[in-house]
């Protein structure tokens, strides 16, 4: 079967067919996988069945792959690329985050060189009755920047914003060794992306704290009416999970946020990796 990529009815992602991750691909299959990637910003599998080597092989295909900072707690024993994502305790501790992201953002866009790509990989999705929960919603920030009026397009481009690790409201402390590894930096707020040259905004309300140049006030108004246009329902696509779903999105196109509507017994499981990304142009 070949490869076929089928836009998604939604304002971002792009569905792969006729590939089976468990299999080696080669270089002209993975160059539609590719490009469908970066310009639809998610990409979508379904019904794999992968071990965690084929996932961090077919991860490694989009460039160098991450070890997270809390990679020694919650990596998958024997895989430390692979992150567990989950709300299961075993023994009386949790086996791995339980709430990655609730709130809008793009992952690490706090740090110099924020990760080009994220893929996760559900292994337990938690539903009611039948119904699946714990959803994972995509705002496409290229249609946002397209969408915005002129105006506001020349007032934000070539503006910088402060991102700042700190800025997120994390549930748990954070150790004195992350914040060092993580101090404030500077990103475009308006996004070029690497491959396509498409713009994308680049701002959200936890992590931007400020404008380059601009008084507090007033860059506090300008992050907030960006990022909450980013996530506006008409550039958002709600991916629903199922058990075998391989998603992978690139953070520069696309925002994303957890949706926690689900508790324990609901079991969710995820195995997570990231790839490397370039210093934001
Ligand atoms: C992440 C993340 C969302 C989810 O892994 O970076 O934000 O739904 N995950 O688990
Ligand atoms: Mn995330």
């Amino acid at each position: 079967m070949a490869v076929e990529a089928v836009k998604l009815d939604a304002p971002a992602g792009v569905e792969i067919r006729g590939v089976d991750l468990a299999q080696p691909m080669n270089d002209d299959t993975f160059a539609i996988i590719e490009r469908a990637f970066d310009t639809h910003g998610v990409a979508v599998f379904r019904d794999q069945q992968i071990t965690p080597e084929q996932q961090v092989a077919f991860c490694a295909r989009f460039g160098d792959v991450e070890i997270n900072h809390n990679g020694a707690k919650f990596g998958l024993k024997g895989n430390p690329e692979i992150y567990l994502i989950s709300n299961i305790v075993k023994d009386g501790r949790p086996i791995g985050t339980p709430r990655a992201g609730p709130r809008w953002h793009s992952d690490m866009c706090y740090a110099k060189r924020p990760a080009r790509a994220t893929m996760l990989f559900a292994v337990e999705v938690p539903e009611l009755h039948g119904l699946p929960l714990g959803d994972t919603a995509f705002a496409n920030a290229a249609a946002a920047w397209d969408a915005l009026p002129s105006g506001m397009q020349r007032r934000v481009e070539g503006l910088r914003a402060v991102f700042d690790f700190q800025g997120r409201k994390r549930g748990r402390p954070i150790s004195a060794e992350t914040i060092a590894q993580y101090p404030p930096v500077e990103h475009p707020m308006v996004r070029r992306h690497p491959n396509t040259g498409r713009k994308s905004l680049y701002v959200m309300r936890d992590d931007c704290t400020g404008v380059t140049g601009m008084d507090a006030g007033e860059a506090r108004t300008l992050i907030d009416a960006l990022a909450d246009h980013i996530i506006r329902p008409e550039f958002v696509y709600r991916h629903r999970w199922r058990k075998g779903d391989l998603v992978v999105w690139d953070n520069c196109t696309v925002q994303h946020r957890a949706v926690i509507d689900y508790d324990l017994p609901q079991r969710r499981l995820m195995w997570r990796t990231t790839v490397k990304g370039d210093v934001p142009q």
